[in-house]
């Protein structure tokens, strides 16, 4: 299949965590390129983000979800496949982040971070999954980070969770191979104009290390090789290229960190 957009026109997509940043993005992308886009976010912001979408005349469905709920997950997405057919791809978005020194973290942190990150990713691939290996087609993109590949101070919680992305998507890759349902991953370093890094990890970073906000910024930004942090559009143009082309490529956590990170 060619690098063409319209490979997912009429296709449907589901997005989670799009009510806002990087899953808006995507689904800002999908719906761009005409294929019928669900939303999945426990903030109902959601409903108006989709809203603004379809006045912008593209096909884009918001839905309200907690995705560490397997059994409504698990009823969305039949009520998706029943009213539009077989998810074609789904990107999981939803994530929570957060540093906390390790000595402070508590089993409530750990708890909440896995169910989100962990097991909303999987609540959802199943979700999705039969739906995809009966049309034997799909695309499954999930969401981990520079810090699941690599590890990172004060990151324990949220590293480790993403760490489990990284193996749970090879798992799923080599397992739905044979039905061409294709798994892969993104790692991103920090992305800025998001909630999770300037609504919270910039934040706590600058309190931790007693400096500004800006000075933490300065000081990851330098430790780019490419010398700028990279964008949320940078990281939907990755999820595109998976979605509508890449069909040689499964099993892959990809990152797109400036090189600062390259295994
Ligand atoms: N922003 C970064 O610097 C960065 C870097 C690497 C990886 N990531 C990953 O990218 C993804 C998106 O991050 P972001 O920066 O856009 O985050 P964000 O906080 O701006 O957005 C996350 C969205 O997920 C939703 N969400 C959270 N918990 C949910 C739940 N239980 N059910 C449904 N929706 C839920 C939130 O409401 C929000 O809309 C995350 O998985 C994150 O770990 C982000």
């Amino acid at each position: 299949m060619s690098l063409n957009p319209d490979n997912i026109k009429g296709r449907v997509c589901v997005v989670t965590g799009s009510a806002r940043s990087i899953g808006l993005e995507v689904a800002t992308r999908y719906a761009s390129y005409g294929a019928k886009v669900y939303m999945l976010d426990y903030s109902e912001t959601v409903l108006e983000s989709a809203k603004a979408l379809r006045e912008k005349g593209w096909d884009a469905t918001g839905k309200i979800l907690d995705v560490t709920d397997h059994d409504a997950v698990i009823a969305c997405f039949d009520a998706i496949v029943a009213e539009a057919g077989p998810v074609y791809a789904l990107v999981n978005c939803a994530g929570v982040g957060g540093s906390c020194a390790f000595e402070n973290t508590t089993p409530d942190m750990w708890q909440r971070v896995f169910s989100i990150n962990v097991f909303g990713t999987v609540n959802c691939i199943q979700g999705a999954i039969r739906s995809m290996r009966e049309a034997r087609e799909g695309k499954i993109i999930n969401f981990s980070s520079k810090t699941g590949k690599t590890g990172s101070k004060l990151m324990t919680v949220y590293g480790s969770s993403k760490g489990a992305i990284v193996i749970l998507t090879q798992s799923l890759a080599q397992e739905y191979a044979e039905h061409n349902v294709h798994v892969n991953c993104v790692c991103p370093d920090i992305i800025r104009g998001t909630g999770m890094w300037d609504g919270t990890v910039v934040q706590t970073y600058a309190r931790d290390l007693g400096i500004s906000e800006e000075e933490v910024n300065a000081m990851y930004e330098k430790k780019v090789p490419l010398g700028h942090f990279a964008t949320m559009e940078d990281v939907t143009d990755v999820v595109a290229f998976l979605t509508i082309s890449a069909e040689d490529c499964t099993g892959q956590s990809i990152n797109i960190t400036g090189g600062r990170f390259m295994h």
